[in-house]
């Protein structure tokens, strides 16, 4: 039955079998494929039949309901008693700061989000299957219901949240305003207790290498899966080393209200900069296109809807971006400074200090962890946020090590304002 409504719906709605034929004739020649499709007529001929005996014989599907009124529509039989849709849909209701989709109303449900009912990000969906699905954005900008806008909070970790109590503490009372997708290593097999906010909220994952192209794949995954829902409005990329350096209500107006995304862009001469340049990129990207940023990147749904539909960048870095190249602190600041610029910020949210040099920015321990060093984090810099010069410039740091957690947690009431 499920096939049957999935081809109907690839072809254009059919007026005539006639019609149908000659259309069939042109695009499939061969003996085989006229077999389908006259099967595929007579299935169409005898529902239509049924539909227009009975209508509410179709009461069971919604889907098919709407597709046999209006396939009869088009055709020249007089418009069926389809039941009236009411004025407001139900569809998604906020009580407070809870947000609830109405599982009696079928028909939209699949369009909102994937899975609206079940609290559970994991799906059987193939890697293209994945990225096609999360491509498709409505071109009515209106939302027929009420959207709460949420931001989505992509954790690309190697196994468990290690900082997850922290967390849970932050996310405490906004629900309804966030969702959480985590990506870590398939071969991680611990459980999340359910009263978590984590549980239930990997997606299907893949093998990460660090500086690998496979982290840019996996941030892909990430953002393909945060769009499935479409109430998702920002998306944030973490580690299981970041942490938050404000409350949720303050990290949530500024990424919400903000008109630009954060994602770092610079250009740096030398060798680990434009250095990692090659010259077989052209004329896809010229040298002085090449950018270098932070991988922890913050957008909005608009430019995450950009990034997981490009192919042409995205293949020239596979191809051409290998080794000590760092496709994940190349690719994104390369491609949305050459196509993007006037919607980025061209710095990133995550604080990190780089100032012992090397690969890998500093490490934090419990001892590290003061009110000072919090607070120095928090408004100890300058920048500009939508036009106006602001002491905020990092909503999040890293890297924490999970012996700082207690602290982190003794100091998150008093300094970063949540409990
Ligand atoms: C769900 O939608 C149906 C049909 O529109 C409506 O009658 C019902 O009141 C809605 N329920 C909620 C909880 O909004
Ligand atoms: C959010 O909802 C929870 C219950 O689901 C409630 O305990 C909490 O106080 C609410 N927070 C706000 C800010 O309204
Ligand atoms: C998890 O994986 C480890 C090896 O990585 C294995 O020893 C352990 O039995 C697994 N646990 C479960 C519950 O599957
Ligand atoms: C969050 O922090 C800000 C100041 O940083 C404070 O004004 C606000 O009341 C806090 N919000 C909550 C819900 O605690
Ligand atoms: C930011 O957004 C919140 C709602 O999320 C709104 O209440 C607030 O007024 C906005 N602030 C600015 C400066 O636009
Ligand atoms: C970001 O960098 C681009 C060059 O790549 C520049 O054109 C743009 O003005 C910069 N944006 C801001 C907000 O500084």
């Amino acid at each position: 039955m499920k096939n049957t409504i999935q081809q109907q719906q690839q072809h254009p709605p059919p007026f005539s079998i006639t019609k149908l034929f000659l259309n069939l004739q042109m695009h499939l020649p061969n003996l085989f494929s006229y077999f389908v499709i006259f099967g595929f007529g007579v299935a169409l001929g005898i529902a239509l039949s049924f539909h227009l005996k009975n209508i509410s014989l179709f009461s069971f599907d919604d889907q098919l309901h709407q597709l046999s009124s209006s396939s009869s529509s088009s055709s020249s039989s007089p418009p069926p008693n389809i039941q009236p849709s009411s004025p407001s849909l139900h569809l998604v209701t906020t009580t407070g700061n809870q947000t609830t989709v109405n599982t009696t109303r079928t028909g939209l449900n699949d369009y909102v989000s994937l899975r609206p009912n079940n609290n559970n990000a994991m799906h059987d969906m193939t890697e293209e299957e994945l990225l096609w699905r999360a491509s498709m954005a409505p071109r009515i900008h209106e939302y027929p219901f009420k959207r709460v806008p949420k931001v989505a909070f992509l954790f690309l970790t190697r196994g468990a949240v290690t900082l997850a109590p922290l967390w849970e503490k932050f996310f405490h009372g906004h629900e309804g305003l966030y969702s959480i997708y985590v990506h870590s290593s398939p071969s991680f097999n611990e459980t999340v207790p359910q009263s978590s906010v984590f549980h239930g909220r990997r997606i299907p994952s893949k093998e990460v290498q660090w500086g690998k192209f496979s982290m840019l794949e996996a941030e892909r995954r990430l953002l393909a899966n945060a769009l499935l829902d479409i109430t998702n409005q920002r998306f944030v990329l973490l580690s299981e080393s970041c942490i938050p350096l404000f409350n949720f209500s303050t990290i949530y107006n500024y990424l919400i209200n903000s008109s630009k995304a954060f994602i770092e862009a610079y250009d740096l001469p030398g060798p680990v900069g434009r250095g990692r340049y090659n010259r077989p990129m052209r004329p896809v990207i010229r040298l002085e296109q090449w950018r270098k940023g932070s991988q922890w990147f913050e957008m909005d749904r608009a430019l995450a809807l950009e990034v997981i539909s490009d192919k042409k960048y995205f293949v020239t870095f596979k191809r051409h971006c290998k080794a000590s190249c760092y496709a994940d602190e190349h690719y994104l600041p390369t491609f949305v400074s050459v196509k993007f610029w006037k919607r980025n910020s061209n710095r990133s949210l995550t604080w990190v200090d780089w100032s012992k040099g090397g690969p890998h920015p500093a490490k934090f321990q419990r001892r590290d962890v003061t009110i000072e060093f919090l607070k120095r984090l928090r408004s100890g810099s300058h920048c500009e946020y939508n036009g106006k010069s602001t002491n905020i410039c990092f909503l999040f740091a890293r890297k924490f090590l999970p012996n700082a957690l207690d602290r982190l947690l003794r100091f998150a009431p008093k300094v970063m304002g949540f409990n």
